[in-house]
């Protein structure tokens, strides 16, 4: 469980989850370099010439990348109410923004991180999905009172699409370098002061009656980017508290 040495880019490092990947590699010993909209330098995952540009001045600046974790995405938040578009309503330019960051902009950060640690000794890739990358969202979490069935907002098609293709990408790349290895990691939700009602809903559909705290999924980050997992590759490891068992 030692990343000592190690440097690993973060995309989406600068977020909710993203802090805390970075937190645990530092902890366990390596070097976390953020890869986000809002990092310095900035790098959006959906422009291959910023990520070549990123690419190089992370090499110029540690000489070495061992590892990569795909954790950027457009996740809608509860709490903010927007993005929650129904399927009816969703425009083409709606789709390709989300998937363009959640499942494209891993395959960008894949093509470019994943070649150079291929062709410099190998390396480890960890692509962030979710529990919805197993099953579909109950959509009755989202319902507010007051509104017809078909004004109700839900968990966007994109969400899911872009979830279930980073396991696809998953397996891809896990079989594709030999020398890299590819697993991904799928989170249930975390307690962010989301609404109260919204929370005790969540909670009753999971298992261990609870969201998740954004620190419970360090140690399987560290577990997934060190040796400790050496011999396992184009898996998909869930921590949900069981939601999706039930
Ligand atoms: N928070 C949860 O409950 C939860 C649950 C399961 C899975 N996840 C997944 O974990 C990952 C992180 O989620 P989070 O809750 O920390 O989200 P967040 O919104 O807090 O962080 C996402 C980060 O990605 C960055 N980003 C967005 N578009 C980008 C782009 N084009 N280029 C570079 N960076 C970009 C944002 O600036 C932000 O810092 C996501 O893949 C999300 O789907 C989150």
């Amino acid at each position: 469980m030692s990343l000592t040495g190690k440097v690993v880019v973060v995309t989406g490092g600068a977020g909710l989850l993203g802090r805390e990947h970075c937190g645990a590699i530092r902890d366990a010993g390596g070097v976390p370099v953020v890869l986000d909209l809002n990092g310095t330098p900035s790098c959006d995952v959906t422009q291959p010439a910023e990520i070549r540009d990123f690419l190089a001045a992370t090499v110029a600046t540690y000489g070495q990348i061992d590892g990569l974790v795909n954790n950027a995405a457009r996740n809608p938040k509860v709490e903010d109410g927007d993005g929650f578009t129904r399927l009816e309503a969703m425009s083409l330019g709606q789709w390709q923004e989300a998937l363009d960051v959640g499942l494209t902009g891993a395959f960008l950060c894949a093509q470019a991180f994943g070649s150079w640690m291929a062709a410099h000794g190998g390396g480890v890739i960890l692509n962030i999905a979710s529990v919805l990358s197993v099953v579909a969202p109950d959509q009755r979490l989202y319902r507010r009172p007051g509104l017809a069935d078909d004004a109700q907002p839900v968990k966007p098609v994109t969400y899911s699409v872009e979830k279930a293709g980073l396991l696809g990408l998953t397996r891809y790349l896990a079989t594709y370098w030999p020398t890299v290895r590819c697993n991904a990691l799928s989170p249930g939700g975390v307690f962010a002061g989301q609404p109260p009602a919204f929370v005790a809903d969540l909670a009753s559909r999971i298992p261990m009656g609870r969201m998740a705290r954004a620190d419970e999924y360090r140690a399987a980050v560290v577990f997934l980017l060190s040796d400790a997992s050496a011999y396992m590759t184009g898996q998909n490891l869930v921590m949900d508290g069981g939601q999706s068992v039930w």
